[in-house]
C-alpha cells in the first residue's frame, strides 16, 4: 500500500529520524507514512483513493462447523471501502504497482462485529513493524528532497521477502474492477467451533462474478478513474458484485507468524466457503472516513494469530492515522 513519494522538507525528514529512535516502532511508522504521503493531507496515509459501499453477508452453513462466531449463524449488515494503494488519492486506477484494498465490518455496530483490512496479494510486504519501518525509511527523502535509490535497493537486498508482494502483484493483470479481483486477509487466524474444536485457516474473498484483468495496453486506455464508475454499472444492471468468503484450511505445523509467507501448497488446499458478502449500494465516503476498519475486533469464535508482530501493530497505527486525518 505504500508506493508513494512526495518531495518533502528536510525538516520534515529530521523529525522522523528523531521520533524512530522511540522503542515502539508504530508511532514513527505512521509518522513516515504521513511524510511520504504529504504531512498535513487529510487522506489517508495508505489506500488514500477509495470509495465507500454497503452491502450484505450470507453465512453458508458449512461456516458453523468451523466457528460459532454470531456473523455466521445470521444475515448481516456490511460496511466496505475499496481503495487503491499507496498515499496518493490521485494515483491511476489502472496503476499496475499499486495494490488493492478491501476493507470491510460485517455486522457494523451489532454484536458479532468483524472487520477485515484485506488486500488483492495473498502476502505482505514486510513481516515486522521494525521490517515496516526500515522499509519506510529507505523510502524516505533526504535532504536533497529525494529518496535514495541506493538505500531502497541496500534494503531490499537486506530483507528480500519484502519483495515478494510486489513481485506477486507484477505477475497479474491489472484490476479492472474492485470486484472482479481476490482478496486476502493474509494473517493466519483461528476458528472455534461450538464444541471446541480449533482450526487454523486464511480467509480469502474470491470474485462471483470471476476475475477481470486488464493487460497493461487496455489499461492505458483508461481514464484515471474508472472502478467507481464500473462498480455503478454492475450495481444499476445487477451484474455480480459479490465474494465468496473461503476459508484456506491450516494444516498442523502450519507456520502463523509471518504474513510475507505462503502455506505450502496454499493454493491446493481444501477450502470452506463460510459465506457470500454481496454489495448493494454507494454510500457518503464520511461514513467510511470517520472511522477506522480494524482488523483486530473480531467476533468471539474468530481470533488473530498471537505469534504474527504484524497483526497487533495495525489496530493502533490505523487509531494513530485516523486521530491526525480528522
Ligand atoms: C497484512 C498487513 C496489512 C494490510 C493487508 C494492510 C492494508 C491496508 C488497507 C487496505 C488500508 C486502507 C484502509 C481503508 O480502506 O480504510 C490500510 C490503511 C492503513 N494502513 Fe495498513 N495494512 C497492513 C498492515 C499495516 C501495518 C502493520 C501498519 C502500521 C504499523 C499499517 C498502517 C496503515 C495506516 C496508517 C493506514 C491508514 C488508516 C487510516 O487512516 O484509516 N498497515 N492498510
Amino acid at each position: 500500500m505504500l508506493r508513494i513519494s512526495v518531495a518533502v522538507t528536510t525538516l520534515a525528514w529530521m523529525s522522523v529520524s528523531a521520533a524512530a529512535q522511540s522503542a515502539d516502532p508504530v508511532p514513527s511508522i505512521v509518522e513516515a507514512m504521513q511524510t511520504l504521503s504529504g504531512k498535513g493531507a487529510k487522506h489517508r496515509p495508505s489506500g488514500a483513493k477509495g470509495q465507500c459501499y454497503t452491502g450484505t453477508f450470507v453465512p453458508s452453513e458449512n461456516a458453523t462447523k468451523l466457528s460459532s462466531a454470531s456473523i455466521f449463524q445470521a444475515t448481516s449488515p456490511v460496511l466496505a471501502r475499496f481503495s487503491v494503494g499507496g498515499g496518493n488519492p490521485k494515483v491511476a486506477d489502472g496503476s499496475k504497482v499499486a495494490n488493492r484494498g478491501f476493507s470491510f465490518k460485517i455486522d457494523n455496530g451489532g454484536r458479532g462485529q468483524t472487520e477485515f483490512v484485506m488486500v488483492n496479494a495473498p502476502i505482505n510486504f514486510v513481516k515486522s513493524p521494525q521490517q515496516m519501518l526500515g522499509f519506510l525509511q529507505a523510502r524516505l527523502p533526504g535532504p536533497d528532497g529525494k529518496p535514495d535509490p541506493e538505500k531502497i535497493k541496500a534494503f531490499a537486498e537486506a530483507n528480500p521477502e519484502t519483495t515478494g508482494q510486489g513481485r506477486w502483484l507484477a505477475n497479474q493483470p491489472i484490476v479492472g474492477s474492485w470486484v472482479g479481483v481476490a482478496y486476502w486477509g493474509i494473517h493466519a487466524y483461528t476458528l472455534t467451533n461450538a464444541v471446541g474444536a480449533q482450526q487454523v485457516v486464511k480467509f480469502k474473498m474470491s470474485p462471483t462474478g470471476g476475475a477481470v484483468g486488464l493487460t497493461d495496453e487496455e489499461a492505458k486506455g483508461k481514464p484515471s478513474e474508472f472502478l467507481v464508475d464500473e462498480l455503478a454499472g454492475r450495481l444499476a444492471s445487477k451484474a455480480p458484485t459479490s465474494f465468496d468468503m473461503i476459508a484456506i484450511l491450516g494444516r498442523a505445523g502450519d507456520p502463523t507468524n509471518d504474513p510475507t509467507a505462503r502455506w505450502a501448497d496454499e493454493d491446493a488446499r481444501p477450502t470452506v466457503k463460510l459465506g457470500t458478502l454481496s454489495i448493494t449500494a454507494v454510500e457518503k465516503s464520511a461514513t467510511c472516513d470517520d472511522a477506522i476498519f480494524d482488523p483486530m475486533n473480531l467476533a468471539k469464535s474468530i481470533e488473530g494469530p498471537k505469534d504474527d508482530l504484524l497483526f497487533p501493530a495495525r489496530t493502533p497505527a490505523y487509531a494513530i492515522s485516523i486521530g491526525s486525518r480528522l
